[in-house]
């Protein structure tokens, strides 16, 4: 009826690990749009860079951002701005977070640089309050536009309930666009914080992934506890925990979902402490 894109499209193509079944996709550019495809059960795909999804795909319809919904608009809000701070024009959920994050740096904003190096889209980073220790989505948000079924609408950071890798948004509910909220810098001193915090990335693998796989519990970090349970290099199927950091699984090529839930389980089997996934598993 809205004339939305659908395509029964292999979902791996759309993942950092490279690994996933068909499903049917929707490619949404429009609030129109957004509102049909969210009429049956449905999943929201950003960057996929933190999804296992089934070598059997998923039977929900998958909605993408795409247009006018992953386009971004960083003039500053001549209302909203002060001295202090820069409020931004609508940036699309499905903007893709590095180049927005090279984009603030040359444009001289700071707040969202301790983001640098997550391969996210905008709204899932949101949804998931991405970051590192250097600084959070939550830095630089000003105001949050979420779809659900029954409509449509804009919420300040304060109203939400966030947290280590949480922003509160329940599961299902979209984030469309944000405003960000940002603090005039130069673009040297933006370069410099990124810098910084990339350094944090050297001992991260470079080949394909979803990122680390489990949360650090109380702080200690789940890839020196996997480390010290001696599993760097196990290897099942085509997936390795990786010999760089011990909370990256990686795909050889060829990995399946089920090699991946594997070496899961092997992790949760020798590790003493209990560990909570960070990764999200399809279906
Ligand atoms: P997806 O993987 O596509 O989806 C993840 C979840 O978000 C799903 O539940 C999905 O439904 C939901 N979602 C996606 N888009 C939306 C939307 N518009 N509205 C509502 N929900 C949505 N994470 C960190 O926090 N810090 C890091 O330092 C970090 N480093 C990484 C390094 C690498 C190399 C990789 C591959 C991943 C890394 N990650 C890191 C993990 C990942 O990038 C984050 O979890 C990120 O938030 C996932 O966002 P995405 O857009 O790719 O979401
Ligand atoms: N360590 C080991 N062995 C390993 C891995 C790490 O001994 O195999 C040790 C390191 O030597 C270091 C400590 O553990 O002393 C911490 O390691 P690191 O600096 O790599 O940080 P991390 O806690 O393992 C977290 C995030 C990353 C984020 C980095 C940098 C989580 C689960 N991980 O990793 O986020 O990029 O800090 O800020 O919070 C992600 O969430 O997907 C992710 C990659």
């Amino acid at each position: 009826r809205t004339g939305t894109r659908v395509e029964r499209l292999p979902l791996a193509r759309f993942t950092t690990l490279g690994v996933g079944g068909e499903a049917e996709v929707w490619f949404v550019e429009t609030a129109a749009q957004l509102q049909e495809a969210m009429e049956a059960p449905y999943r929201i795909l950003g960057g996929g860079s933190n999804l296992v999804i089934a070598d059997e795909g998923v039977s929900e319809r998958v909605i993408r951002l795409s247009g006018p919904l992953a386009e971004r608009d960083l003039s500053p809000d001549g209302q909203l701005s002060t001295d202090e701070q820069i409020v931004t024009g609508w940036v699309g959920g499905g903007v893709p977070l590095p180049g927005l994050i090279r984009q603030l740096q040359k444009l001289g904003l700071s707040n969202l640089e301790g983001t640098v190096g997550i391969p996210a889209q905008v709204g899932g980073a949101v949804w998931m309050n991405a970051g590192t220790r250097y600084g959070e989505m939550f830095d630089g948000l000003h105001t949050i536009e979420i779809a659900t079924p029954g409509g449509t609408r804009q919420v300040s950071p304060a109203e939400l309930d966030w947290g280590y890798r949480d922003s509160g948004i329940p599961r299902n509910h979209i984030v469309t666009r944000v405003r960000l909220k940002l603090r005039p810098s130069t673009p040297e001193e933006v370069l410099a914080k990124m810098d910084f915090a990339d350094q944090a990335r050297k001992g991260q693998p470079k080949m394909k992934t979803p990122g680390c796989a489990f949360k650090n519990p109380g702080g200690v970090s789940a890839g020196r506890l996997i480390d010290e349970a001696g599993l760097k290099g196990t290897r099942v199927g085509n997936a390795l925990i990786a010999p760089e950091h011990a909370n990256f699984i990686v795909n050889l090529g060829g990995a399946t979902a089920a090699d991946v839930h594997a070496l899961l389980d092997v992790i949760r089997s020798r590790v003493p402490v209990p560990l909570e996934l960070e990764y999200e598993l399809w279906p």
